[in-house]
């Protein structure tokens, strides 16, 4: 089974040679196969101005391999749904520093749809949820394609609308919030076969929920 393992500003230094990989495989996936070539880079490396140091990526790796990802930025700062995307949340924006934004979320091909349990997918969506708990987060925001919501739903994630399906480069996109509950945790573990916790905090201590909000 895949570890998720926390990466941040703080600990980075221990991942140098896993988080080159990981920006190559973004180009790879976004680029090479979604074919979303606004995101095209020089150097094969998908980086954007989302790639911050405030921001977290919550990284499946198989040992020193990654095989999936996560990313998550603080609402308070500029966000996709802020800066590129604001039609989608006609409602208003969630800005709160209990709340982060999710995106890039992607598995290496090899490693998708595996009957294998848990999947690699399974893994990286338990363990966000895993993140949230430890570090005070009460909801995610996230821009994205409408087929997500039945997989959502399936999940056992509570999502509600911030605005209505719109069509963006020829995708039907949606914005949506999602809360951070125990009781999703628990649900997401147990329909996709998760069990117990998945994240790795190499070098990190996971920080209590009335810490972060004071250093936030
Ligand atoms: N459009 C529509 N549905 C899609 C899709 C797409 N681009 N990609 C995946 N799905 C849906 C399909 O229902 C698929 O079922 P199918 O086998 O009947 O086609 C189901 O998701 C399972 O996807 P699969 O890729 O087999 O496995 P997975 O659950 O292990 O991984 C993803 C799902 C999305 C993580 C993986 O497909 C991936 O990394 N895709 C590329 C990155 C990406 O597009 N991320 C989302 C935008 S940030």
């Amino acid at each position: 089974m895949a570890d998720l393992h926390v990466v941040t500003n703080a600990n980075k230094h221990l991942y140098g040679d896993a988080l080159d990989e990981y920006f190559r495989l973004r180009h790879k996936i976004y680029v090479d196969e979604r074919r979303w070539m606004e995101l095209a880079k020089p150097d094969g490396r998908e980086i954007d101005q989302f790639d911050t140091s405030d921001t977290v990526y919550l990284m499946a790796m198989e040992g020193r391999r990654v095989v999936g990802s996560h990313r998550l930025n603080p609402t308070t700062k500029p966000t996709l749904m802020s800066d590129l995307f604001p039609q989608l949340a006609f409602r208003g924006l969630i800005r709160r520093p209990d709340a982060y934004e999710l995106s890039r979320v992607f598995v290496i091909r090899e490693r998708r749809g595996e009957q294998a349990q848990p999947r690699v997918e399974s893994v990286i969506m338990a363990g966000t949820m895993e993140y949230a708990l430890a570090q005070g987060i009460s909801q995610f925001t996230i821009v994205m394609e409408t087929w997500w919501l039945p997989r959502f739903q399936d999940m056992g994630w509570r999502l509600r609308p911030l605005g209505l399906p719109t069509m963006i480069n020829g995708m039907s996109c949606i914005g949506v919030v999602a809360d951070v509950t125990e009781e999703v945790w628990v649900e997401t573990c147990t329909r996709r076969s998760v069990r117990g916790s998945v994240l790795v905090w190499n070098g990190l201590e996971p920080m209590a929920p009335e810490q972060r909000v004071a250093a936030g």
